[in-house]
């Protein structure tokens, strides 16, 4: 499964890609809007940080605007992915940037069916907000596991399951058994992922036996 990050601190990208753990990067108009940056800007410097797909979200309705709005995302940088919300506008929009050669992020997906609709359409990747479905007393976690068995009925379907929404490491290991090609998460809980009580205490019970050695390795 491939790791984005959920983000549009540049600070917080820079220092996950070092891991070589990031795949790509996801943002949205929330995230531009708590980054407090121009939104070009910063799309622009996370291509620069990121090589894999980095989406980046229209604002427009309409789905003629919505395709003048990707298209002008699109020349950023060659990674941008454009990301269209899943509105009847927004698949037209889907099948006019992909059929262009641009690859679409469709997002706000919350059924099955609304994800059967963007392969359809084309889509490089649809995101279902497993999160959000979970606040409403759904299970998120089932809708993955439904769309990976629809897209693995036909063949013809090639659009990439971008789990999103994302709020904790059993969530993500949740998607990754139901077979979600990738999983867009929050900088604390990509790190988050590393952890554990017996890591950390192994950990010290190694460094204080090799104390007593009194060697150095350098
Ligand atoms: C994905 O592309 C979205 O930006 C994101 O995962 C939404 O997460 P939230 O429901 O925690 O806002």
């Amino acid at each position: 499964m491939k790791f984005f990050v959920d983000t549009a601190d540049t600070d917080e990208i820079r220092d996950l890609a070092e891991t070589g753990l990031v795949d790509g990067v996801t943002t949205n108009p929330s995230l531009v809007a708590k980054s407090g940056r121009d939104f070009v800007e910063v799309v622009k410097e996370i291509c620069t940080i990121v090589d894999g797909p980095v989406s980046a979200e229209v604002t427009a309705t309409e789905a003629g605007a919505m395709v003048d709005e990707g298209k002008k995302l699109a020349q950023i940088a060659s990674n941008v992915t454009i990301k269209v919300p899943l509105t009847w506008d927004g698949l037209k929009a889907c099948k006019a940037l992909t059929q262009g050669g641009t690859m679409v992020n469709v997002t706000l997906c919350f059924s099955a069916n609304q994800a059967l609709l963007a392969a359809k359409a084309g889509a490089t990747f649809i995101s279902p907000f497993i999160g959000r479905l979970d606040d409403i007393g759904e299970d998120g976690v089932q809708l993955i596991r439904d769309i990976r068995t629809i897209y693995d009925n036909y063949d013809a379907l090639s659009t990439q399951i971008l789990s999103a929404s994302i709020r904790s490491d059993e969530h993500v290991k949740q998607v990754a058994i139901a077979g979600s090609d990738v999983a867009t998460v929050p900088p604390d809980v990509l790190r988050g992922l590393s952890q554990h009580p017996l890591t950390d205490k192994g950990l010290a019970a190694f460094l204080a036996d090799w104390e007593k050695t009194g060697q150095t390795i350098l």
